[in-house]
């Protein structure tokens, strides 16, 4: 399948949740103030519908790195304070995952970082072939029944625009807590366009591994990590 017989955007389904509990006083300042000059312009369709590709001028020419659903971005912003020579997106559409990385953004002081505050297949919509040359996905939503095991990242509409999307030679990293999503992960990415280059299970996690939230619960409730490292070919 090519990417081009996939839905477009006004046709997608999102299944997740975008609110949760009330947001602190704290939060609501930073969702006000710091989000819209981090926030990439041009991702909507509202903004942008005739889809035309981002100008990445804003990344000064440094290699870009994008994270999908980072939660309360503890692990984007990690990466963004070890890596000053490269500029990171995050994708989440979760407005209080959202606000708790703006708040660690303003702690930790990175500035090479941008935020879509949605889908991120609206932003594979607009990025650029071959423009991404790391890819992060922490604990994707697990969808753990099997009717909606299609609803998973690691399915056709959201791996071929990756594919599109990434440079070859480029790293995607997933770790998952999920021995299903492990196999879902390694029947359907490589069709996409990527080879698995490391698997690896707790305790050999990536060198500049900083773990999430998502991975302590995991932890905390006896489930174990597994990590995978895809190249794109
Ligand atoms: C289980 S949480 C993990 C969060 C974080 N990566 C961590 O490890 O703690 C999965 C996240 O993916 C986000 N997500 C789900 N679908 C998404 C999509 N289409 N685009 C961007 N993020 C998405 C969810 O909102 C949620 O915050």
């Amino acid at each position: 399948m090519s990417d081009s017989a996939l839905p477009p955007p006004e046709r997608r389904n999102f299944y997740g949740r975008t609110h949760g509990k009330t947001l602190r006083a704290s939060q609501k300042d930073y969702l006000a103030n710091d989000l819209e000059p981090l926030r990439l312009k041009g991702v909507t369709v509202a903004e942008n519908p005739a889809r035309t590709p981002l100008d990445l001028s804003l990344t000064g020419g440094r290699p870009l790195w994008l994270e999908v659903g980072f939660g309360g971005g503890e692990h984007l912003v990690h990466m963004a304070a070890g890596n000053p020579q490269v500029h990171l997106i995050g994708a989440e559409p979760f407005v209080n995952g959202i606000a708790m990385l703006l708040g660690k953004i303003r702690a930790a002081a990175v500035t090479n970082l941008s935020l879509h505050p949605g889908d991120v297949r609206d932003l594979f919509d607009v990025l650029p072939d071959a423009s991404v040359s790391r890819v992060f996905l922490n604990y994707p939503d697990p969808w753990p029944k099997a009717r909606h095991h299609r609803r998973r990242f690691v399915t056709p509409g959201y791996l071929l625009p990756l594919a599109r999307v990434t440079a070859p030679g480029a790293e995607f990293r997933v770790a998952t807590d999920i021995p299903d999503y492990v196999r879902q992960a390694l029947e359907e990415i490589p069709p996409a366009g990527f080879a698995l280059e490391r698997q690896a299970g707790q305790g050999a996690a990536w060198e500049d591994w900083p773990s999430t939230r998502y991975e302590q619960k995991a932890l905390r409730e006896g489930r174990s990590p597994h990590y995978l490292t895809f190249r794109r070919l």
